[in-house]
């Protein structure tokens, strides 16, 4: 296979920020992954796993290792278990040409997680997740080739140990595997999930009646609602959602309840709670529209920032460092990133 060298990344992220990578390689099915780590393992290279490139932003320096671009593109339906289909996609198809199918064939499960930039092989690492739904409750078994050995495995979605926006993938334990392929558990029939705020808002605002709410109509809503709520990638560098939403105890919660009435919360489980953190940067912060130069907060979004030209990854990192101060100074709590750093 053919490794190339001093590429630059900026035109493979969606921040379009970032310097070149050492070593490049397209990897285009399991061979091209077992040569490429091999090369890699023999050169002692760190290596980065590429999908689409939507959560992650790279240095202005580059990456001095070896980059793989998961290209592996095979969809095929494996067969039924428990009454679902259970689909496979290779780790380079694209997130949401993937929904598409699945929904013009019936099959319920992923259509709230429409128009997600990125690649089949990444939405498991984050656990992505978007109106109420998150990819965990549609993953079947994740096959990914362990770099240091170059064994291949496959995980049950019990070993993934998913949850809020991580999994086992994002552990160091978890980071030596690179995921070749997914397989989905999707249902023939299934109840949509349409009580997330802005799915139920929608719906009640154009007046649309319970029966014409279908798959498809659930999915051209989401995409309705991200259309309008988020930055166009063709229009602008950004990784969607900058930081993830914290939790936090509900004691802690119920404490700025008395400083800030107005706070939303969601439930997060047994005696936490979940804060968004995007009204906090919003409504306390005052950071929606924010810009500095070439680097800024999404008009319509306060968790999303805008490389609105030609940022550096540092202007990015200062003010979402500013972001994390502004907050902990409002309310004591400290935004983790969800964009991951190269
Ligand atoms: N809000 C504001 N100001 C803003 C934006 C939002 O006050 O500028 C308020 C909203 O009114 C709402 C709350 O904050 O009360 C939450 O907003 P929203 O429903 O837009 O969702 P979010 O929590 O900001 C999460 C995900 C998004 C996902 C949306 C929709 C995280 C970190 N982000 O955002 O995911 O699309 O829900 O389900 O969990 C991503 O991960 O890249 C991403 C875009």
């Amino acid at each position: 296979m053919d490794i190339q060298e001093n590429i630059s990344l900026k035109e493979y992220t969606t921040f379009r920020i970032g310097g070149r990578a050492r070593f490049f390689a397209h990897v285009r099915n399991t061979a091209d992954l077992e040569n490429a780590t091999a090369f890699a393992r023999q050169k002692k290279l760190p290596i980065l796993v590429l999908g689409g490139g939507s959560n992650i932003l790279v240095a202005d320096e580059g990456f001095a290792g070896l980059v793989l671009r998961m290209e592996i593109m095979d969809v095929v339906i494996n067969g039924n278990k428990d009454g679902k289909t259970i689909v496979s996609a290779g780790a380079g198809v694209e997130w949401d040409g993937f929904v598409a199918g699945t929904v013009r064939h019936g099959l319920h499960g992923l259509e709230n997680l429409s128009l997600i930039p990125g690649t089949v092989g990444a939405a498991p690492v984050q656990n992505i997740g978007a109106y109420g739904a998150e990819v965990k409750n549609a993953i079947e078994w994740v096959e990914a080739l362990d770099y240091e050995t170059g064994v291949v495995r496959r995980f049950s979605n019990r070993e993934c140990n998913f949850a809020y926006r991580t999994s086992f993938f994002k552990t160091p334990a978890g980071k030596k595997y690179v995921i070749i392929r997914v397989g989905f558990a999707l249902a023939k029939h299934g109840e949509l999930a349409t009580s997330y705020r802005d799915i139920a808002d929608y719906i009640k605002i154009n007046n649309i009646a319970q029966a014409e709410i279908t798959l498809q109509k659930v999915r051209d809503i989401v995409i309705d609602i991200r259309t309008k709520k988020l930055p166009n990638l063709a229009e602008y560098g950004t990784a969607g959602s900058f930081f993830k939403n914290p939790i936090i105890a509900k004691s802690e919660y119920e404490k700025l309840l008395n400083e800030y009435p107005m706070m939303p919360h969601y439930p997060a489980g047994e005696d936490k709670v979940k804060i968004p953190a995007a009204w906090v940067l919003d409504n306390l912060c005052g950071f929606k529209g924010y810009r500095e130069g070439d680097v800024g907060v999404y008009k319509n979004q306060a968790l999303v920032l805008v490389n609105f030209g030609n940022a550096a990854s540092s202007e990015i990192k200062n003010l979402a460092q500013k972001m994390i101060d502004a907050v902990q100074e409002k309310t004591n709590i400290i935004l983790e990133r969800e964009v991951e750093y190269v």
